[in-house]
């Protein structure tokens, strides 16, 4: 893309800037410590559910066996820290984290419980950080063998004051772990963590009599274009491999570098110039994904040598959905930013899924 003047540039930048601050500000952080490797399951579990960030907090000094001698280090540990909390001398060291609780608006701890309390290791993270949370949304998820969790609960509303505390903490013990998908997923969905609605949304790109298939991407751009849509726009020719539109409003942007563009990309440019790639090659530019097309066969052809007008349009399943809304009996919702329409009693994603 050459098109665009330095002046013009800077002020794509200054808003990009602007989008992704605003992008960051949404943000969920998962901030875990798992020493067997319950923790970390229910993390994995977790990020299959929601996006999120992860960071891992390790201790400084490796290879201690915490349950040796009867759970013995452990014990001294968690000791030392009760004897002395204000102190962050009382702490074991931890490897620095890289990650700024600052970038976010939910952080969720996930721990293991030591003798009634929360792990030490957890605890010289929260010492750091703690006060940083204030004022944000955290949660927190405890696995234990077999010990109720108000221990934990204790030093967590301790080590993280003011914070705006999510009213229910998971908890996960030996005896519910083989239901901790299901577990899990209750809680995101009590509080809205979920993105399951937010899947990647299939769309119809129409060039011509052709239609071909796409699919947005699972991310804010893909979810802010396809509030677009149906969206029918000229697309301009450039240098034989792609089309390009400039659109009224800006989209939020997560800039990369792809390198090689496939033909089929859908890619924002800037924050509001959609490009449609229809041939392979290397690129030093920098794009964020808005989404790609399924299937390429006769995509160029279709898309011929000069401007072309291209509709982009979700794909709609139900067909009886329509003619219900204009009937008036259909309801239109909104949740997540996301829109859900309301037939028959039954509940529709805009693909016409039905969701519940
Ligand atoms: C030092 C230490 C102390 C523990 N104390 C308890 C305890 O008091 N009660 C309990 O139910 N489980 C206790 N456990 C077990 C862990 O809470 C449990 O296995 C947890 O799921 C481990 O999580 P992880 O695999 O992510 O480390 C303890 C484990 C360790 C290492």
């Amino acid at each position: 893309m050459k098109h665009i003047d330095t002046h013009m540039k800077r002020i794509l930048f200054f808003l990009a800037a602007v989008c992704l601050s605003a992008a960051a500000s949404s943000k969920t952080l998962v901030a875990y410590y798992s020493y067997t490797g319950n923790a970390r399951a229910i993390v994995t579990e977790l990020t299959n559910q929601i996006s999120a960030d992860v960071v891992e907090i390790q201790p400084a000094e490796k290879g201690l066996h915490y349950e040796a001698n009867n759970y013995a280090i452990g014990t001294q540990l968690l000791n030392a820290i009760k004897a002395a909390p204000n102190d962050a001398s009382s702490y074991p060291a931890i490897d620095p984290v890289s990650v700024s609780v600052s970038d976010y608006s939910t952080v969720i701890i996930v721990t293991p419980l030591w003798w009634s309390q929360m792990a030490a290791i957890m605890q010289s993270y929260l010492f750091q950080v703690g006060s940083q949370l204030a004022g944000k949304q955290v949660g927190l998820i405890v696995t234990s063998a077999s010990s109720s969790i108000s221990g934990v609960v204790a030093d967590w509303k301790r080590l993280v004051p003011n914070a705006n505390y999510l009213s229910e903490n998971l908890w996960i013990n030996n005896s519910n772990r083989s239901s901790m998908p299901t577990l899990v997923a209750n809680w995101v969905e009590t509080y809205g963590l979920d993105q399951t609605d937010n899947t990647a949304m299939p769309i119809n790109v129409i060039v011509g009599n052709k239609t071909f298939s796409a699919t947005l991407a699972d991310s804010e751009t893909g979810r802010a274009f396809a509030q677009l849509l149906p969206m029918t726009v000229t697309m301009n020719e450039l240098n034989g491999n792609e089309k390009y539109h400039y659109l009224d409003s800006s989209l939020p942007t997560d800039s990369y570098h792809p390198g090689t563009i496939q033909a089929g990309d859908l890619m924002l440019y800037g924050n509001n110039c959609v490009v449609l790639f229809y041939e392979t090659f290397s690129s030093s530019y920098s794009y964020t994904r808005i989404g790609s097309i399924d299937n390429l066969s006769g995509l160029a052809e279709a898309l011929g040598s000069g401007s072309i007008s291209v509709r982009f349009e979700k794909t709609t399943t139900t067909e009886n959905l329509t003619p219900a809304l204009s009937q008036g009996d259909g309801g239109k919702f909104l949740r997540n930013g996301q829109v859900y329409i309301q037939y028959n009693g039954q509940m529709y994603n805009v693909q016409g899924k039905q969701i519940q």
